[in-house]
């Protein structure tokens, strides 16, 4: 199943706020609840929110009443403003919409109403299915770095759940074991949201890829011992220069990893390229609720004192001398990045 599909006109996700506890399937008939469900990360990972914008502007077209193409134009461009403020750090979500959108500018003129509504379900429908195929091509890639036998540092979730199906770095993951290597993963918990503990290790144990949880804190440790191989991560953002942003506490694992000679891999489709910025200091940080830290328990008491502060930026920036190559769909990138990523994005 895939985390992101269109089903008797309407939007479908997986609500990956309850995984593991839960699998339920949450339906969307209005632009403002998806934009809503990227915001609370009922959907995340960045190219399945790109995916779930695009379908949410296709019912933004069926919301809109108007007759006119002109009309329905402007209610969509509303829309699409909506869906790109859910989240500032993913490239993809502004991709997404931008690309839909520039199907309906193309066509406005000689298309009814009706038809450009249908022409962004197209478009949205398009972009979820070369999700899958772009996942799996930068999968056959990534392996080509997986030896049998390798252990893997794995941060976040990028798996079926963070894309349209199939996944990033845990694509990559997949089919190297789908190719019959043998392969531990070693899945960091990921504070404070939990992917990696909640939704790496899930998706893990049902594809039967050997698995073990660490706290974050603890891949300095393994990385050091000498038992880790290699790393690999997703991007919500990578720029022209090869800096990746991604989930919190990659910049540190990444770190690690290059202190102990350990290969660090990005696996990035190159929709998550952002050439337009030449650094990663340009990329915004998204910043999300503290409780989101603050929020947890030990021994069934809450952790934290009643009134203390929390700093929760999502996201962070490893810079390109940390990063040994970036995977993609279209081929890997070495460094120096500023010349193999304009390529690949080509
Ligand atoms: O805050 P999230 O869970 O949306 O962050 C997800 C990540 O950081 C992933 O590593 C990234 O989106 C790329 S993997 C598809």
């Amino acid at each position: 199943m895939r985390s992101v599909f269109w089903e008797n006109n309407q939007l479908k996700m997986i609500d990956q706020r309850i995984l593991p506890a839960r699998f339920e399937i949450v339906s969307f008939t209005k632009h403002q609840q998806v934009a809503e469900a990227i915001k609370n990360m009922t959907v995340r990972g960045a190219p399945a929110i790109g995916a779930a914008a695009a379908f949410g502007l296709a019912l933004a077209g069926y919301e809109s009443a108007s007759s006119s193409s002109r009309e329905l134009v402007a209610d969509l461009q509303a829309a699409s403003l909506t869906l790109k403020s859910a989240r500032p750090t993913a490239v993809n979500l502004a991709w997404a919409v931008d690309r839909v959108m520039g199907a309906v500018t193309v066509s406005s003129q000689e298309r009814s109403a009706d038809e450009l509504r249908q022409l962004v379900l197209d478009e949205a429908q398009k972009i979820a299915d070369e999700d899958v195929e772009i996942n799996k091509r930068m999968a056959e890639h990534g392996a080509t770095l997986i030896n049998d036998g390798d252990t893997i540092i794995h941060h976040c979730n990028t798996g079926a759940l963070a894309t349209v199906d199939w996944g990033t770095a845990l694509g990559v993951i997949r089919t190297a074991h789908k190719q019959g290597k043998k392969i531990h993963v070693l899945v960091d918990e990921t504070r404070p949201r939990l992917q990696g503990a909640r939704l790496t290790a899930w998706e893990l144990e049902q594809y039967g890829i050997s698995y073990e949880i660490i706290s974050d804190n603890m891949s300095g440790h393994f990385l050091k011992s000498g038992k880790v191989q290699k790393c690999f991560v997703g991007s919500d953002r990578t720029t022209a220069n090869g800096d990746v942003a991604n989930k919190i506490g990659t910049y540190m694992l990444a770190l690690a990893a290059f202190d102990n000679g350990v290969p660090f891999y990005p696996v990035v489709p190159t929709s998550t390229i952002d050439l337009s910025l030449a650094s990663g200091d340009l990329i915004p940080i998204e910043e999300r609720n503290p409780n989101e830290v603050l929020d947890i328990q030990f021994q069934g008491e809450p952790v934290t004192p009643k009134n203390a502060k929390a700093r929760n930026p999502a996201f962070d920036v490893t810079p390109n001398r940390l990063v040994t190559a970036i995977v993609t769909e279209n081929g890997i990138a070495y460094p120096p990045f500023e010349i193999s990523l304009k390529k690949v994005v080509k």
